[in-house]
């Protein structure tokens, strides 16, 4: 990245963002105006609200601060100000025809600064463009979880699944080495919140191969997973007592999907699954150490090495548009073996969203500071929604225990001092 010319970089910058904005217009091509405005869950707030908010964020970055132009559809600043209305006020919108113009109209300008730009100016905005095209894809990929929520068991989940893997030998875990791993990065490209690198120093433990698959959930839920109470937390099972669900949101019986992963799950109920194998969710030191990790080259942009996300590596970019098998990609696998840590499901760790040692916010306090509250957990390595931008290894993603209306799954992770237990439990396909 250091070696590229600024000269090449604008170019990219450039590329990007209009890379990232075909995503967001082919994602809501043809939305009709009820989709476009309801809230399909109080989580969320409607899809047509990301799109003007996508459009209110880069006027104001980049129109208002770097360009120092005045404010424009000045009307619209409470509605699609991160920080204006609460989500449930969000519906009364102006019409996709709006929307649209209003992101044409701010984008054009901002093409058409950036394009001016001198090279030297544009070395001091560089992180804030980076900023500003992961920011449309982190709601870009908000609308991809909308849609699964307003699509789901309509016509639309009638898609042909890809053909079953099925009697895969699945060996059920790796061990990872003890050690030091920087965890986070300081990349111009990484968030606040992955900032700065720091040394942690993680124990030998065991990580599941693959993200737990709908065949092996199902012995969780027969086995009476949602009405044992002992496999749940003490905050895991009032939040089930209080929302009675039986199955996680995105789930089918059918055969088809015993090999993808679980999709649609609060953490608790990933906790309570790991808890009824005697395992544990990774810690998301765990969980990068062995995403990144190579035991010769040091410490990996991505799982398989330095490449940028391709087809062949992961399922992302919603260019699959939907789940796939948890050993469909080898060619994704990390040097520890681990398969799908990047794309297909985002997975639950064990950790609280909290900052590394100083941290500082950026571009705003909002983005991440507001939400170190010890309330939401981390999940990491991205969903078949995520777009290229936010897919790496040291990627924090946020949310509260109880929310499942995303595209999460989750991996279990076990202490070594259990190994032998572990190694025979490995062994048995009930696992
Ligand atoms: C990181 C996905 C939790 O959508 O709340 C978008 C990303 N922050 N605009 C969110 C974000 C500001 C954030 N998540
Ligand atoms: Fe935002």
């Amino acid at each position: 990245m250091k070696s590229a010319s600024l000269q090449s970089r604008k170019e990219t910058l450039l590329a990007d963002l209009q890379a990232c904005r075909i995503g967001t217009l082919n994602l809501v091509a043809d939305l009709d105006r009820d989709t476009l405005c309801r809230q399909a869950h109080p989580e969320f707030s409607p899809i047509g609200w990301h799109l003007g908010h996508i459009a209110f964020t880069e006027a104001l970055w980049i129109l208002q601060h770097l360009a120092n132009l005045a404010p424009q559809f000045r009307e619209y600043q409470r509605l699609f100000a991160a920080d204006g209305l609460p989500k449930a006020h969000r519906q009364d919108l102006p019409s996709q025809d709006f929307l649209l113009t209003y992101l044409a109209t701010i984008r054009e300008q901002v093409l058409a600064y950036l394009r001016q730009i001198a090279p030297d100016q544009l070395q001091s905005q560089e992180r804030l463009w980076h900023w500003l095209i992961q920011h449309e894809s982190q709601h870009n990929e908000t609308i991809a979880f909308i849609l699964q929520l307003h699509r789901w068991r309509s016509p639309y989940l009638s898609f042909s699944q890809p053909e079953t893997l099925t009697g895969v030998a699945f060996p059920k875990m790796v061990e990872i080495p003890a050690g030091e791993i920087l965890l986070g990065s300081n990349d111009l490209c990484a968030q606040d919140n992955e900032r700065p690198a720091y040394p942690v120093y993680v124990p030998r433990f065991w990580l599941d191969r693959y993200p737990v698959t709908c065949a092996q959930y199902r012995d969780f839920t027969a086995a009476g997973g949602y009405q044992r109470r002992d496999w749940w937390s003490e905050a895991g099972w009032q939040w089930l007592q209080l929302n009675p669900v039986s199955q996680p949101l995105y789930w089918s019986n059918s055969p088809d999907w015993d090999n993808h992963p679980v999709c649609g799950v609060s953490w608790y109920e990933a906790d309570a699954y790991a808890r009824h194998l005697g395992k544990r969710l990774p810690t998301e030191a765990e969980w990068e150490k062995a995403a990144s990790c190579h035991p010769h080259k040091g410490k990996q942009t991505y799982p398989w090495g330095e490449m940028p996300p391709s087809p062949k590596l992961c399922n992302y970019n919603t260019l699959v548009g939907h789940t796939t098998p948890v050993n469909a990609y080898p060619l994704g696998q990390s040097a520890s073996g681990c398969y799908d840590l990047l794309g297909n499901v985002w997975e639950w760790t064990a950790s609280d969203f909290v900052h590394y040692p100083d941290f500082q916010s950026y571009p705003y306090q909002g983005y991440s500071q507001t939400y170190f509250d010890r309330q939401h957990r981390v999940l990491r390595g991205g969903s078949w929604a995520t777009r290229p931008w936010g897919l790496r290894a040291s990627f924090r993603n946020w949310y509260h225990p109880w929310v499942r209306q995303i595209l999460a799954g989750f991996r279990c992770a076990k202490d070594v001092s259990d190994s032998k237990r572990t190694n025979s439990a490995m062994e048995q396909s009930s696992d």
